[in-house]
């Protein structure tokens, strides 16, 4: 069998030079195809004598194998060369910013929250969070509102069911936010200053009552805290979170069970043509209720009162969102409907901040 070193170089020199995966496929078919060198001369066994075929056909098959290795190996060399190539020039940046896609809006109530959150944030006070489903103490004794209290019927709270017999402790849902007060100076101690918004339910429905709704609880506890800190921290609250250059707020003398004194705080307005603006104007407006809180509570929540001090407000989310956005109707708040979202939704991935801008 001469020729066949001469053979073996030749292939496996083509093999060697194949560039691609397809020039590697035509050097297959020309050795190792139905028609291809070596098969031929594979072929040509059959002709011979036996003695003769079998030395002859060891060494084409070994030639066969030979060249067969040397195509797989380079095909892997070939495959992962490309891959290699791929992952060279296909690559993504993945510090880029998202490109932001419209799927959904971000609720008014949502985006409001998370705007009075930094805000707050910004004068160093923390979230804080209770359950709404929440026993009666926290939400009425503890809040200096004892069993035969008027402010328990004004509450119009939603009771939990419970069978006759069962006597673990009254349950209801939150009819405010006050109760996270209890909860986070008994988890905290003082000085704490904290805001809790969230959702709070009463029995109520009409143009300006849903059953569910959003409160927003402020509590500042420390050695000398006096309503002349409540007063700047509202101000500059209203300041920022209405974006105008000033606010003038007006506290009225009123009562609330958990603070001595109380006031209701409003805020100065216009109503020109339909058109709510805060800050200029000859009429005022109801925005929250606040007061310096009673030395009860503060006992309740496990704080001393000869010792520590302070301020508490609450004030209605959706209600500070309709002023903002000019939004009409409270029920269409809790709709669902598409539209409505659509309109008064805001875009996701824009995170209010104070520095960028709250609502922009
Ligand atoms: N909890 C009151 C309500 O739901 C609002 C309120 C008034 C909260 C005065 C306070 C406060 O913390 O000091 O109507």
């Amino acid at each position: 069998m001469d020729g066949l070193a001469a053979l073996k170089a030749k292939y496996l020199t083509a093999v060697a030079d194949a560039a691609g995966e397809a020039a590697l496929e035509e050097v297959r078919l020309s050795a190792l195809g139905k028609k291809g060198e070596i098969s031929l001369k594979m072929r040509d066994l059959g002709q011979m004598d036996p003695s003769q075929r079998q030395a002859a056909g060891a060494t084409l098959n070994a030639l066969k194998d030979e060249i067969d290795a040397a195509l797989r190996a380079r095909k892997a060399a070939l495959g992962d060369a490309a891959l290699n190539e791929r992952l060279r020039t296909e690559w993504l940046d993945v510090t880029l910013p998202a490109r932001p896609r419209r799927i959904g809006t971000i609720h008014p109530v949502s985006q409001v929250m998370e705007e009075l959150t930094a805000i707050f944030a910004d004068m160093g006070f923390a979230v804080a969070e209770g359950p709404q489903v929440e026993s009666d103490w926290y939400n009425f004794d503890a809040l200096n509102i004892p069993p035969e209290h008027p402010a328990r019927q004004e509450h119009d709270t939603f009771f939990l069911h419970r069978d006759p017999g069962d006597n673990r402790p009254p349950h209801v849902l939150r009819t405010h936010t006050s109760p996270v007060q209890i909860r986070a100076m008994a988890a905290q101690g003082a000085p704490i200053r904290v805001i809790a918004p969230g959702r709070v339910y009463r029995m109520d429905m009409d143009q300006t009552h849903t059953p569910m709704f959003h409160q927003v609880e402020g509590l500042a506890i420390d050695r000398d805290i006096s309503m002349a800190n409540l007063k700047w921290t509202l101000e500059e609250f209203c300041r920022a979170f209405f974006e105008v250059p000033s606010v003038e707020l007006r506290f009225r003398a009123s009562h609330f069970p958990f603070t001595e004194p109380s006031a209701e705080v409003d805020i100065r307005c216009s109503w020109e043509g339909g058109q709510l603006k805060i800050g200029q104007g000859d009429k005022w407006m109801e925005i929250l209720g606040s007061g310096m809180v009673h030395p009860k509570v503060l006992t309740a929540a496990g704080v001393d009162p000869a010792k520590w001090q302070g301020f508490a407000f609450g004030m209605g989310i959706d209600r500070i969102a309709m002023l903002k956005y000019g939004i009409p109707d409270l029920r269409a708040f809790f709709e669902s409907d598409l539209r409505w979202l659509r309109h008064y939704g805001f875009a996701a991935l824009d995170m209010p901040d104070l520095a960028g801008g709250l609502s922009s």
